[in-house]
């Protein structure tokens, strides 16, 4: 499937545009004759597609924040609640974050973050929002872009749409430190092209062996699709530390044997009834639950992704 690509430099010639314009052509594209934008045919599209898989698998999305997909296999395995509660603490640290629920037509990442969005990425689709609306603010300054719930249009989207998407996210890169995206379950364009322009993946997965042998199935096609960035594992909703880092062990043994691939561990997170009793106050757990054991456990989440980020003071001075 990679063959027949090519990289964004290859289409702009084609279009007869400035490299830099590729991006924003991508933004223009699924809203018409606008301005000077240059008329872009569906085949087109699907080669920019393409072109722009290429460049971000080489160098990622231009300058900016580091991006974090937050994936998993099976469904309802704790993304979401993971992913709010991580940019809360990443925002309390410090951090310009962003969280963008890519879980479209299905968006439920604000409810959990207690926020209420007026517009969502379905408006900016349609053209009746633009980017700087749909960003709402959460605890400690995170912001939030909602993906639209109960709309079947998002919920099947197409690569036009997708593409869009990536060029809205490519649009805020420099103004964040970190953007983590909330996506949906499951092994579908939707989730891995997505992830095609992060710089790292995380897997989520609780010990339930359905999940464990989805994470593995997830996990196998992002690498088969040529993403060659860290990826990285949150067992989720464990009894014990020792239950974790058995479905770890087994984790990584399947995909270091069958995909020479090395996976990072990241944490674990317990069983909590906070975690429910937060989504029951509308808030991330760790504002509602700071002394809880699941937020102690997701504060050496935070420390250990806060190593794949520029130190704060470096930023700073
Ligand atoms: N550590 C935990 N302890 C107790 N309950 C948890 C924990 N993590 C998640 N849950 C509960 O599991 C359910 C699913 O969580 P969540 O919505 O975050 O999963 P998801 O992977 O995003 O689901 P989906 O695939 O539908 O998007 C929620 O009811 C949540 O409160
Ligand atoms: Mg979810």
């Amino acid at each position: 499937m990679t063959e027949s690509r090519k990289t964004l430099a290859q289409v702009a010639k084609q279009l007869d545009i400035g490299e830099e314009q590729v991006l924003a052509a991508i933004r223009l594209a699924s809203s018409g004759p606008v301005g000077t934008a240059p008329a872009i045919s569906t085949p087109m599209l699907e080669e920019l597609m393409r072109a722009v898989r290429t460049e971000t698998d080489r160098h990622g999305l231009p300058g900016g924040a580091r991006i974090f997909g937050v994936t998993s296999g099976k469904g309802g395995v704790g993304k979401t609640s993971l992913t709010v509660n991580l940019a809360t603490e990443l925002a309390a640290a410090g951090h310009r974050t962003l969280l963008v629920d890519l879980d479209l037509g299905l968006s439920n990442a604000h409810i959990l973050a207690g926020l209420k969005p007026q517009q969502t990425l379905s408006d900016y689709l349609d053209g009746t929002a633009k980017l700087a609306d749909l960003i709402v603010d959460g605890p400690h300054g995170v912001k939030l872009i909602a993906g639209g719930s109960g709309i079947q249009e998002m919920a099947n989207l197409d690569d036009r749409g997708r593409l869009e998407i990536i060029g809205a996210i490519s649009e805020l890169r420099p103004f964040c430190d970190v953007i983590l995206l909330d996506t949906g379950a499951g092994v579908s364009s939707s989730v891995t092209d997505f992830l095609a322009v992060c710089d790292h993946t995380i897997v989520v997965t609780t010990s339930n062996f359905a999940a464990i042998a989805d994470a593995y199935g997830i996990i196998k096609i992002v690498c088969q699709e040529g993403y060659d960035k860290p990826i990285h594992v949150v067992v989720n909703r464990v009894k014990s530390p020792t239950e974790g880092e058995q479905v770890y062990a087994k984790l990584k043994g399947c995909t270091e044997r069958f995909l020479s691939l090395n996976l990072n561990w990241l944490g674990l997170l317990p069983e909590d009834h906070s975690v429910e009793g937060a989504v029951l106050q509308r808030l991330p757990f760790c504002e509602a639950f700071p002394a809880s054991t699941v937020t102690r456990y997701l504060k050496k989440i935070v420390s250990t992704l806060e190593s794949y980020l520029p130190a704060l003071h470096a930023r700073t001075s």
